[in-house]
């Protein structure tokens, strides 16, 4: 796997911004921490964890490989394209056709799209690496150079993705420092032929 940058995107803080019909669901102890009394940040070195190291989270799901998408959107304030770069997208329900994908409340970018009507899930190629780096972006104009197409309902389909699926969304679930999304789908197709942009330990690679 031919390696490029490395850059673990950012999980939020537990910032609350919840837009409407957001669900707030908890399990168990809001904080994790077990009735053995450890010490924040200590992990037992038997595999066994207590109390989750941020860094051994991140190493050890880090080995799950994943593609890329763009969820992209016209920003319900400006009318500009805008979007935001996501590895935790993953399809739910064929009937009814739904799929899902974890935001940080952190997110600056979400709570200008999840009033829209209609998003774009765009999956990345490898040759897109710039496209994923410029979404991950906080602020400016994150569509400055890049080139795309308005899918049915308007939002956009970047020009070099895989495919392009274009959705709403239909529910946000609250869990920990991020917001489950889970959306309807109302069209998708194929777009370029390529290779996927994937990310697995935190760095960029190509299937090929
Ligand atoms: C490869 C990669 C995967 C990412 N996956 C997610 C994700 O699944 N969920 C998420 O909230 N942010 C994810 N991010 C971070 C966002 O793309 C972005 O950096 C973040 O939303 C901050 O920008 P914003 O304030 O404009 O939203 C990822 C970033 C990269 C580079």
């Amino acid at each position: 796997m031919a390696e490029h940058a490395t850059a673990l995107p950012a999980t939020g803080s537990a910032e609350r911004r919840h837009g409407p019909g957001v669900e707030r669901r908890m399990h168990g102890s809001p904080n994790g921490h077990s009735a053995s009394g450890s010490a924040p940040g200590a992990a037992r070195t038997d595999g066994k964890v207590t109390d989750i190291d941020s860094a051994r989270f991140r190493s050890v799901l880090g080995r799950f490989a994943t593609g890329v998408v763009a969820i992209t959107g016209i920003d319900t304030a400006t009318g500009r394209p805008t979007g935001l770069a996501a590895n935790s997208f993953t399809s739910v329900s064929l009937d009814p056709p739904l799929v899902a994908f974890c935001v940080a409340h952190t997110s600056t970018t979400w709570p200008r799209l999840r009033d829209a009507e209609r998003l774009c899930i765009n999956i990345l190629s490898e040759p897109q690496l710039e496209v994923c780096k410029r979404l991950a972006l906080k602020g400016g104009d994150k569509f400055a150079d890049i080139t795309w197409t308005g899918s049915p309902g308007g939002s956009p389909v970047i020009e070099g993705a895989l495919a392009w699926i274009e959705v709403s969304v239909e529910n946000q679930h609250v869990a920990g420092d991020h917001v489950i999304v889970v959306a309807r789908v109302h069209h998708l197709d194929k777009h370029h032929e390529g290779e996927p942009l994937l990310f697995y330990k935190g760095a960029y690679g190509s299937f090929a």
